[in-house]
């Protein structure tokens, strides 16, 4: 059996489809956990309901080794996916699990990525430049913002009446699509 830990920093409605994806399917592989920095943070409920164990851990935790890395261990994490997670992963985790920390980022890298890139903003951003598709990424996570090696992307039209908030839909549907089985095909080459 494999485990993901699942990284989020808000809503939550990509762990939740991940957590019922590895629930529903027998694929062996189940999310052990989610790890969140924000107190305030949706994720919690859809976890929690879903029997997954949550863990608020602060973001002076998050940078010190001492504490993340025995509660990753005791999950004995296979994989750790960052969904929605807005802090950057430190140095030591990247050593401690190269190749194996994953992204999922709401445009078509290289654009719209990197510092001030995250929610709202990228959506907004692709409207105002009049894009004509956007997408998603999904990425292996390494010391460079959103520069890691892609391993997924798939992009979808932008109509020129679509607004950041249609946009943000679009890409929900997306994620929901395809993120599960991307994390399901990495878990088996590991
Ligand atoms: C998603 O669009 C994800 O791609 C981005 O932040 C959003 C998080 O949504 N990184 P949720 O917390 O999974 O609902």
């Amino acid at each position: 059996m494999k485990h993901i830990v699942i990284l989020a920093s808000g809503n939550g409605s990509n762990a939740e489809n991940i957590i019922r994806y590895f629930q529903e399917n027998n694929l062996d592989a189940k999310v052990e956990a989610v790890l969140c920095n924000r107190k305030e943070a949706g994720v919690y409920e859809r976890a929690a309901k879903l029997a997954v164990d949550t863990i608020y851990i602060k973001k002076s935790e998050f940078n010190d080794p001492d504490t993340l890395l025995p509660i990753l261990r005791k999950k004995n994490a296979d994989l750790i996916v960052l969904a929605g997670f807005l802090l950057m992963v430190p140095d030591f985790l990247l050593r401690e699990y190269p190749d194996r920390i994953i992204n999922i980022h709401p445009s078509l890298l290289p654009k719209y990525g990197g510092k001030g890139m995250f929610g709202h903003h990228i959506h907004e951003a692709v409207v105002a430049a009049g894009e004509s598709e956007t997408g998603i990424t999904i990425h292996k996570v390494s010391e460079i913002c959103d520069g890691g090696e892609i391993i997924f992307q798939v992009a979808v039209p932008v109509a020129s009446d679509d607004t950041p908030e249609t946009v943000e839909s679009k890409i929900h549907i997306l994620e929901r699509t395809h993120f599960p089985a991307v994390i399901a095909r990495l878990l088996s080459t590991l």
